[in-house]
């Protein structure tokens, strides 16, 4: 044991701990049901925490459905992360399924954010879904970029999320015979920055370069490793994503405030991409071949955005149909199916929302160069281009000896490229086509990546959709019953 025994007997799962409730809970297709489950509080799934406000977690496994007994014993256990932004999200205060809450800056504790809490932005609440459907959700809160010590030292940056997640995976299986469900079916969902972790976590199970981090903070000695990965726009391969992003939005020069991009810079970020892309050495699905910065825009249109719009379409009335086809009338309509140009795409998307570079900013002004930050210092570079052309307060010559480990650490692309053997090998990606947080690429190398070594993955594009949204839950709830089928 990794732990010692006082310690272990610390992340014991105290199952008596808990009361049944009763909430009246909407389903994914809308249907109300009411739902009587067991919740199990905020405890603390760490044996020295260093935060017990955020290194804890909540259990909820359903006991009766609309009057009939559930039997959660052997269900999926739905892991429903709320972080965004990369910064800290708690359960401390939740009293119920579903009130993980993600901790932003300037507002404070943020119900309703990353489609995991409440109805703010009419994101669906994740936990809510998956209990209803008749699943078990353990929800853990995470250390975010933002936390500060009382001594002044930050212990929220890079790697502390991930960190955090893999503890709350090894205290839920540690936990087996405790905890309700299967822990051989552990889902992780999470969107956004909490997509990225996601991801990270599915990529990354049982590897032992955490291993240090988890020990240090009394992590079980259990297996980290989780069944099927869940991610809304992973905003990950974070030091490549400044590439990517001018590649793919690079052409629209106008950047928010009106003023435009630095056509250099852009320029410069784009040719990174093409080396990039062809080092990655990908196929595209669907047998597209080899994946390239001069073919991605086709495979784009092909496999994602044409078929994305085709389905919006579809779904549409006659009536509606036209209206919308006369708006917009880059899209051609044959037999049923929607095609249209990549320039014309890009313009009906319009202004992109980060200036270049959009991850690793000049002034390290980024919630990224903030999440690469050191207990002592502020926020940092984390490429070479940036750090040598850094405008910051205290402007670096070239990236800190340990980014390349913290990078490391961050990135699920790494490890998939390794093919872990400890992977999980069921992917679910979503991402809105008008989504301009990150490159439409970076999610579309995650699925070719992963389906390339052989994993299952459902990937899809949602039409006219922006950033964080969710539009088909019911579909992913029935993913779940179909991979743990
Ligand atoms: C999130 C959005 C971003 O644009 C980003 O760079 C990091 C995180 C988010 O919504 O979590």
């Amino acid at each position: 044991m990794r732990n010692g025994s006082a310690s272990a007997s610390a992340l014991v799962f105290d199952e008596d701990d808990g009361e049944e409730l009763t909430e009246t809970l909407v389903d994914a297709s809308g249907t109300t049901h009411e739902v009587v489950y067991r919740f199990h509080g905020p405890r603390e799934y760490v044996a020295h925490p260093l935060d017990d406000t955020h290194q804890s977690l909540v259990v909820s496994a359903p006991v009766k459905i609309d009057g009939k007994a559930v039997d959660a014993s052997t269900a999926p256990i739905v892991l429903a992360n709320a972080v965004g932004a990369y910064m800290p999200s708690t359960v401390e205060t939740a009293v119920g399924v579903g009130q993980n809450q993600l901790q932003l800056p300037g507002i404070g504790p943020a119900p309703g954010r990353r489609g995991d809490t409440g109805p703010v932005n009419g994101l669906v609440n994740l936990a809510k879904l998956a209990l209803v459907a008749g699943y078990v959700v353990v929800e853990p809160g995470a250390r975010g970029r933002s936390l500060v010590d009382a001594s002044g030292n930050r212990y929220g940056t890079a790697p502390a999320a991930i960190v955090d997640l893999k503890a709350a995976v090894r205290y839920i299986r540690f936990n087996a015979d405790r905890i309700p469900g299967n822990t051989e079916w552990i889902v992780s969902t999470g969107t956004s920055a909490g997509g990225a972790l996601s991801a990270l976590l599915g990529a990354s199970g049982d590897s032992s370069l955490y291993d240090d981090h988890l020990d240090k903070i009394g992590a079980a000695d259990a297996s980290d490793a989780i069944f099927a990965t869940a991610a809304w726009c992973p905003i990950t391969d974070l030091e490549h994503a400044d590439a990517a992003y001018e590649w793919n939005w690079g052409d629209n020069v106008t950047q928010p405030g009106g003023t435009p991009v630095d056509p250099t810079v852009s320029a410069d970020l784009k040719s990174q991409f093409t080396e990039y892309q062809a080092g990655l050495q990908l196929d595209g699905l669907d047998g597209f071949g080899p994946l390239t910065a001069d073919n991605y825009a086709q495979y784009l249109l092909e496999t994602y955005l044409q078929p994305s719009a085709t389905k919006h379409l579809k779904a549409l009335s006659d009536a509606d149909r036209a209206v919308y086809l006369a708006k917009n009338t880059f899209i051609s309509w044959d037999d049923g199916r929607a095609t249209f140009a990549w320039d014309d795409y890009l313009s009906h998307v319009g202004a992109r929302k980060k200036p270049a570079p959009a991850f690793d900013a000049f002034d390290a002004s980024t919630p990224e160069n903030d999440e690469f930050g050191t207990a002592t210092t502020g926020a940092r570079h984390f490429t070479a281009y940036s750090a040598t052309r850094s405008t910051a307060a205290s402007p670096a010559t070239s990236i800190d000896g340990d980014i390349p480990t913290l990078l490391r650490l961050m990135n699920p692309m790494h490890f998939i490229s390794e093919k872990n053997p400890h992977r999980s090998r069921h992917w679910w990606i979503r991402l809105g086509a008008n989504d301009t947080d990150t490159s439409l690429t970076v999610s579309a190398n995650l699925a070719a990546a992963v389906h390339n070594i052989g994993d299952d993955v459902d990937h899809a594009y949602y039409w006219d959709q922006g950033h964080a949204t969710n539009i088909d839950p019911n579909d992913f709830i029935a993913w779940i019953g179909e991979i743990t089928g």
